[in-house]
């Protein structure tokens, strides 16, 4: 006997409603999938680059996810360059996957920063504090040194982190039903929502 899918996922505004539930709750709940996305941008060659990063806030009102990075990585430049990026997660627990695109903009040496650090964990800080920066060919795998958690050094740290604000543009989401599928896509212009449709899965 196959199962319906639960109301839920037969019903698209609550669909939306929910996965951007999740996002909010995601960013503060560590065992959630939705607490460590992965991200994509476009690497200077044409191919896609992944990583997975934290979800530190979500801006629910605005459709907006933030988080943190060291400004002297790769994907910084590359999203210098190309500002779309897309956004994936898969909650195994829910059997569900989110994919997301938007437009990112970093955060450095400013006002958006300054609060963020100031907000992280010493522990958190610590990473930015890293010689040589993220990506610089190392002799030996632990030939790099990071500031330690209470040191003066961790300070020095605020020069190198960045905030990533990712403004969601469209989103479409997989639920897997014994049942059948259910697939759904969305677009905003703006703040308008300008498409709410179901897929074939
Ligand atoms: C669980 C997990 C969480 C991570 N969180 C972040 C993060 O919040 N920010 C970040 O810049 N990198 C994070 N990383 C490291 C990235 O995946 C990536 O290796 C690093 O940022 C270099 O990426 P880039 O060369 O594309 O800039 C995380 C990695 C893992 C495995």
């Amino acid at each position: 006997m196959q199962q319906p899918a639960p109301w839920l996922w037969d019903d698209l505004d609550a669909t939306l409603a929910e996965v951007w539930r999740c996002l909010g709750a995601g960013a503060s709940t560590r065992r959630s999938a939705f607490h460590h996305p992965t991200i994509a941008t476009t690497g200077p060659d044409g191919a896609p680059r992944l990583r997975t990063m934290i979800l530190r806030g979500v801006e629910l009102e605005i459709r907006r996810l933030r988080l943190h990075t060291d400004i002297r990585g790769t994907k910084v430049a590359e999203i210098a360059a190309k500002p779309r990026v897309a956004v994936h997660v898969y909650d195994p627990g829910m059997k569900l996957q989110v994919r997301m695109t938007g437009l990112a903009t970093i955060s450095h040496g400013d006002p958006v920063a300054r609060t963020a650090w100031q907000n992280a964990q010493p522990m958190s800080q610590a990473c930015y504090g890293t010689r040589p920066a993220p990506g610089t060919t190392i002799a030996a795998g632990g030939d790099f040194v990071l500031p330690a958690s209470h040191s003066p050094e961790l300070a020095e740290g605020e020069a190198n982190f960045a905030v990533l604000r990712i403004a969601i543009e469209t989103m479409e989401t997989l639920y897997l039903a014994h049942g059948g599928h259910r697939r759904a896509t969305f677009a905003w212009e703006g703040a308008t929502l300008i498409r709410k449709d179901w897929l074939a899965p």
